[in-house]
């Protein structure tokens, strides 16, 4: 483990633009990451833009998908992860517009929008890098506990535990938190050639515990990170105390 939140962030970002560099990505040949939103990777985006900003890394030929969006707000709304990704790392970074793809919550069919994003991805082959968090209560992307282990990118009813934890953003009131998401599915991640995973905090050491020590199980759908041939844990010291 790392020593502080800001360390994870200082070494994921470190690790993503190195890889981005090896693959030497073209146009033609673009380099595919999956991004993830929440407290948690807030560091590593911050770290990504002072590489890009050193000139040590470039956006341009790299290709993103988002792993889940909440059903309803709006675009504009501070919450919605469109609004997070753009203000903390899209607008910063020289990424092209087009290269940009995320789930819209606002689909007027919803299983259409999931199933376009699922084959949108197919279109590049797999995933290169995909870069998640966990839940503290062990959701990987919005798979929450009970999800099957084969889902697809769908929509997903929000457990009152995630609204909660979640309503810190939205003035600590659980009314104004969605009760549905679209997500990524389980095996959507899994297919992904690499996982990265930002841990960080006391909260999140139950999770990171079933994510590496427990049993594979649907309960703790980031415990399915142990089918996976090359998943990286980025982890502070607090979030390790249950290992
Ligand atoms: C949300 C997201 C997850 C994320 C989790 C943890 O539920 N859908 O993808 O991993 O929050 O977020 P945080 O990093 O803020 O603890």
């Amino acid at each position: 483990p790392l020593n502080s939140p800001s360390q994870v962030g200082l070494w994921s970002a470190r690790y993503i633009a190195d890889k981005i560099n090896q693959f030497q990505p073209t146009q033609d040949r673009p380099f595919i990451l999956g991004l993830p939103t929440g407290g948690t990777p807030l560091a590593t985006y911050q770290q990504l833009i002072a590489l890009y900003q050193a000139g040590e890394v470039s956006f341009k030929y790299v290709v993103t998908f988002n792993m889940d969006e909440y059903v309803g707000l709006p675009h504009s709304h501070p919450e919605s992860y469109y609004n997070f990704m753009f203000n903390n790392f899209f607008n910063h970074v020289d990424i092209q517009q087009e290269n940009i793809n995320l789930l819209d919550g606002q689909a007027t069919d919803l299983d259409e929008e999931c199933h376009r994003y699922e084959q949108k991805i197919k279109t590049y082959g797999n995933i290169h890098l995909f870069i998640g968090g966990m839940g503290n209560d062990g959701h990987i992307a919005f798979n929450e506990p009970g999800s099957s282990l084969a889902s697809r990118t769908r929509t997903k009813t929000l457990t009152t535990n995630t609204r909660l934890a979640n309503s810190r953003f939205f003035d600590n009131d659980i009314n104004q938190v969605p009760k549905q998401a679209l997500t990524i599915g389980v095996a959507t991640l899994l297919d992904s050639e690499e996982i990265l995973t930002l841990v960080t905090g006391h909260a999140k050491a139950l999770a990171l515990h079933a994510a590496v020590e427990g049993p594979v199980n649907q309960q703790w759908t980031v415990s399915a990170l142990q089918l996976h041939p090359k998943v990286v844990v980025v982890c502070d010291a607090d979030a390790t105390i249950e290992l």
